[in-house]
């Protein structure tokens, strides 16, 4: 695992831009694994501007996201199709039709979840996932207790989950209790994936994540499982880190044997 520590949340996604730039540069046809929440937004405010500026183009990119509500349609705002094309689809020259949200709508949930499964097949899997991390250690909606070998599914969220969220939602509107999420088993066969988490309230899951046992009390901490994780997080979510000097030496090393 790659774990980079960086000063503060702009730092966060000022690298985490410049990945995701020369991923495309290097693959414009990359199939990309997308998140919502609101660790990716400054790093999808920096996509947009780069891709206004014609420094990387969007053109040729299919993307899949993690996760979608049951029971919301992609035009409700608290949507995650909504948030996609919001902060980022609708500003990017992305083929529309090419981008995949599971749909929350769907009248059988099941078999929605078996189409996503095989259409991340069918384009030939991706190739770098995006993922933030929840309080509890959950990445997509895979909650703890979630198999580490599972695949996209109906999933119920737990109680912490769904109060995090609540911020997103009105008092009185209807708050989903499940969503579809790819599995654990389906996020470790992207070819990288990197994981983004900053401020102190993610410093325990970041642990758990990084140091903790393999387990599915902390479904992120899957992670340790794959040959290409990156986990980048800014000074407050590694405070609880022991291995902090060392990755943060590591890293430096990393710069001067690879050039970044
Ligand atoms: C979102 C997702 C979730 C979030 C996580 C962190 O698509 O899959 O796992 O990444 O809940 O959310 P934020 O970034 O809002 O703290």
């Amino acid at each position: 695992m790659r774990l980079v520590i960086l000063e503060n949340a702009e730092a966060v996604a000022d690298f985490a831009c410049e990945y995701f730039v020369g991923q495309l540069k290097r693959q414009p046809k990359s199939v990309l694994g997308l998140a919502t929440g609101s660790s990716p937004v400054a790093l999808y405010q920096r996509l947009i501007q780069a891709n206004q500026k014609g420094e990387v183009s969007f053109d040729q990119v299919t993307s899949f996201n993690l996760d979608e509500y049951i029971g919301l349609a992609g035009d409700h705002p608290q949507s995650y199709r909504y948030f996609m094309n919001d902060k980022l689809f609708d500003h990017v020259n992305i083929d529309q039709a090419k981008t995949h949200v599971p749909n929350g709508a769907a009248e059988d949930p099941n078999a929605e979840c078996a189409r996503y499964e095989a259409a991340i097949a069918e384009a030939g899997g991706i190739d770098l996932q995006l993922l933030g991390i929840g309080v509890n250690g959950h990445i997509g909606f895979n909650e703890p207790l979630s198999s580490l070998a599972s695949r996209t599914r109906v999933k119920t969220l737990t109680k912490s989950t769904i109060e995090a969220n609540s911020r997103y939602f009105d008092a009185d509107e209807f708050q989903p209790t499940d969503a579809i999420t790819t599995g654990i088993g389906t996020i470790l066969d992207a070819k990288e994936v990197m994981l983004l988490a900053t401020g102190p309230n993610k410093a325990e899951a970041v642990r758990g994540c990084v140091e903790g046992p393999v387990s599915a009390a902390c479904p992120a901490s899957a992670l340790q499982l794959h040959q290409h994780a990156v986990v980048v997080v800014d000074e407050d979510a590694a405070s609880l880190l022991s291995m902090k000097e060392y990755a943060q030496w590591a890293e430096q090393r990393h710069i001067e044997l690879e050039g970044a």
